[in-house]
């Protein structure tokens, strides 16, 4: 692959310092199975950016003016986002009647105050999870809390690393082909059709949701909110065991008392934490925080 785009071969030394490189900002961890997907990404950036070799480029990304802007490009094409709406399904059904739950237990206290849930989307790539848990959010059944005169809020936050799947899901535009697992009955009411078999989310639901961009690595420097439902799925799968680890640690602190931590099947085994005990579910992988 190397000859055909004139790059010089990449020897295991090279491949090591883009692996740690990598590794080291984002968590990714490329195996060296994955070698020649590095190697097309680097061309690909280095025939744009004019750069001949490994280690001029590599050299051009630690430092220097465009530095912070051309790593973005590169970490969007290092980066898996393959996703889809209702990806899991059991996951996303826990979260639900973890809200409804929420609802009642709400309305049974005595209060005047509306109920606000926040949810949190962790590596959230193009919008879809997002907005599979808000279509999910709007379908509650909040009549317990309304029918005392109170309001039902929900707001959810998406973060992922890539700039690009951030402006993507911001527009909440997707072809027709992408929607294939959103119900109809939930396509005619919270989509609108565009032109050339695309639907774009309602505002209605898209003012429910907010994209950030931002790191899982550096989470303690993010604003210091704490969630009723943290959701990380496909994401810690391509990061080396200690990382997961202290990620999720991170996420136990940010979660409310009484939260839901919903991870993917095969983000992290053995998770423990002193704040946190596991929801008893076959298809899920969440944890319920103390105290709710
Ligand atoms: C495979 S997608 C998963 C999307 C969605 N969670 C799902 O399960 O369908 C993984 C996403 O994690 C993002 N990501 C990778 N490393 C990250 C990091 N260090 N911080 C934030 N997001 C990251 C990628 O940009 C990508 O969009």
């Amino acid at each position: 692959m190397a000859a055909i785009l004139n790059l010089p071969e990449m020897d295991s030394k090279e491949f090591q310092r883009w692996q740690g490189l990598l590794e080291k900002r984002t968590g990714v961890w490329l195996s060296e199975n994955r070698k020649s997907f590095l190697i097309t990404s680097l061309a690909q950036r280095m025939r744009e950016t004019g750069f001949e070799d490994y280690d001029s480029y590599f050299r051009s990304l630690e430092s220097g003016v465009s530095s912070a802007v051309e790593w973005t490009n590169l970490v969007d094409l290092l980066t898996v986002h393959e996703t889809r709406f209702f990806r899991d399904q059991a996951s996303l059904q826990l979260v639900q009647s973890h809200i409804q739950k929420l609802i009642k237990k709400s309305a049974a206290e005595p209060s005047d105050k509306p109920l606000n849930v926040q949810l949190w989307s962790a590596g959230c790539s193009t919008g879809e999870e997002v907005y599979s848990l808000a279509l999910l959010m709007s379908e509650l059944d909040t009549s317990p809390l309304t029918n005392q005169g109170r309001h039902f809020y929900y707001g959810i936050t998406g973060i992922d690393i890539s700039f690009p799947a951030l402006a993507q899901a911001r527009e909440g535009i997707y072809h027709k082909r992408k929607l294939a697992t959103v119900p109809s009955n939930w396509l005619k009411q919270y989509f609108e059709e565009l032109p050339d078999d695309y639907m774009q989310v309602k505002n209605s639901i898209r003012h429910r949701t907010c994209f950030v961009q931002g790191n899982v690595l550096e989470l303690d420097k993010a604003p210091q909110q704490q969630y009723d439902v943290i959701y990380c799925q496909n994401v810690l799968i391509y990061f080396q065991n200690m990382r997961r680890q202290h990620i999720v640690t991170h996420f136990v602190e940010r979660l409310s008392p009484g939260g839901l931590l919903v991870l993917g099947p095969g983000e992290l085994n053995n998770l423990t934490h002193p704040l946190i005990e596991k929801v008893s579910t076959k298809h899920c992988q969440a944890y319920l925080r103390a105290g709710g």
